[in-house]
């Protein structure tokens, strides 16, 4: 064997103590340059050292309120200690050990079974969000022994194979094509096209955010759940409710489809499900459904995951879920959603470049007016609308963390719209404190073109000076 360098391996404490240039570097190198210097360009790339509750704390000791947190994924807050005791209870039992059937997954299914509309009795646990869709989608070609797939217009379900297939996105989907065989999206909020959709009796399955997240926080027309899930049970297609975002007190119910009365076939969870700090989702579903799928030894074993219901992540899916309804944490969502809200409505009518706020519970967005109209518009091609739309929100956000410490981001499938969804523990004070900073930037950002023109600016600037910094090297 030719001879080789020795390897150097960073341990643990080596890796708490990078610096922040290393940690560029390091990314740069070997995880996704292209994301460093977006991050970059937005002033994005800080080094937090800390986190509790609705605050996390940079190396330089500045505090910053979590309002993205984990895309809806913090619902109990960073660091939740009853979480953190949960895990460190368990810390001596065998984490992962599948020949055998484990404690926490069994009492978790009994815990989500109590709290879940209607008789969704039966949980697979698995890892994280797009799993839990895939799962669901697989469980509706069981049980009805169709492959169609009805989804909504601008739903996001994830991104691996199959979610990406029920997602709304184009952007996200065009690339790699051809994607599941048998999906179609429908309008968000329209039943006759989903009734169309269903009329030949095929469809296995229709998906849907009971309020869709990544779309821009879209609330659908009163009764449009309802009507929906009845069609689904007119034509024997499975009403799959995605709440893994909008779950477990987000938007002020403890599950969102429960507004409308609606029970579900198949509901999936994940996100806050594991508190913040543990990987994991959940497939719910009916006995009925359970055992059509998988009830027979030969089936059993049709879907399965090596972590999912591993000791740990379900310890803090017990303790996330049960810290949520102790706290009452679904009623704080609702008061504080309708106080965010109202005070950001008002906001509206100050700044005309606010285009809507809306949402339920902690699940807000706020839409910018496209500004470009009539000459510009047009001379441009529609250009400068484009860049406005995929930008803008994204430059207030740069603003709002490095001038007020406070952490937002653009939905994934509408980058026009800010998201505002905190831990359902946040205080009033810090949502006062978030609508002034909107209130300053609005005000300071009049003139969208001069915006655009200065933040161009500022990005060419940034490129130049950070790139002379950058170090060459790292281990
Ligand atoms: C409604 C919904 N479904 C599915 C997912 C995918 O979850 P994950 O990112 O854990 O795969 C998301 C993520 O944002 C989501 O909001």
């Amino acid at each position: 064997m030719p001879d080789q360098a020795p390897q150097s391996l960073f341990s643990v404490d080596e890796a708490l103590a990078l610096s922040r240039r290393e940690i560029i570097a390091l990314h740069t190198k070997y995880v996704n340059p292209t994301l460093v210097s977006m991050f970059k360009l937005l002033d994005f790339d800080k080094k937090f050292v800390r986190a509790e509750g609705v605050f996390v704390y940079d190396e330089d000791g500045r505090r910053y309120i979590d309002f993205l947190a984990g895309y809806g994924s913090l619902n109990v807050g960073h660091n939740n200690p009853v979480v953190l005791e949960a895990i460190a209870k368990v810390s001596d039992r065998p984490n992962l050990l599948q020949a055998a059937l484990g404690a926490l997954p069994a009492a978790l299914a009994h815990n989500l079974a109590q709290l879940a509309p209607g008789a969704l009795q039966h949980t697979f646990f698995c890892n994280s969000g797009t799993e839990a869709v895939e799962g669901g989608l697989k469980l509706a070609r069981l049980v009805t022994g169709r492959y169609k797939i009805v989804s909504a217009t601008g739903a996001f379900h994830g991104k691996s194979l199959g979610s990406l297939s029920v997602s709304g996105r184009e952007k996200y989907k065009k690339h790699f094509l051809p994607l599941l065989d048998g999906c179609s999206n429908v309008l968000f909020g329209d039943t006759a096209t989903l009734e169309t959709a269903l009329a030949a009796g095929d469809v296995a399955a229709f998906i849907v955010e009971p309020i869709q997240g990544e779309a821009g926080v879209i609330i659908p027309p009163v009764g449009y759940l309802k009507a929906a899930a009845a069609l689904c049970r007119k034509y024997g297609t499975l009403f799959i409710a995605d709440e893994i975002q909008t779950g477990l007190g987000r938007t002020g119910n403890l599950f969102a489809c429960e507004y409308e009365g609606v029970i579900p076939d198949i509901m999936l969870l994940s996100k806050s499900l594991g508190g913040g700090l543990m990987p994991i989702g959940a497939i719910m579903t009916t006995t009925a459904h359970w055992k059509t799928a998988y009830g027979t030894f030969d089936r059993a074993l049709l879907h399965t995951s090596t972590f999912g219901g591993n000791a740990r992540a379900c310890a803090a899916g017990l303790a996330s879920v049960n810290y949520i309804v102790d706290h009452d944490l679904t009623k704080q969502a609702k008061e504080k959603g309708t106080y965010l809200l109202e005070k950001l409505s008002a906001l509206r009518a100050d700044h005309p470049m606010i285009k809507e706020v809306r949402g339920r519970g902690l699940l807000i967005g706020l839409e910018f007016t496209e500004p470009f109209h009539g000459y510009l518009d047009k001379i441009t091609n529609g250009a400068l609308n484009k860049l406005y739309h995929e930008y803008f929100a994204s430059l207030v956000a740069s603003q709002l963390v490095n001038k007020y410490g406070i952490i937002t981001a653009f939905t994934l499938n509408n980058p026009n719209v800010l998201r505002f969804e905190p831990p359902l523990t946040i205080e009033y004070a810090e949502l006062d404190y978030l609508v002034s900073a909107l209130d300053d930037i609005c005000g300071q950002n009049k003139s969208p073109a001069r915006t655009v023109v200065r933040a161009g600016q500022t990005i060419a600037k940034r490129m130049t000076t950070r790139h002379k910094k950058e170090p060459r090297t790292v281990k």
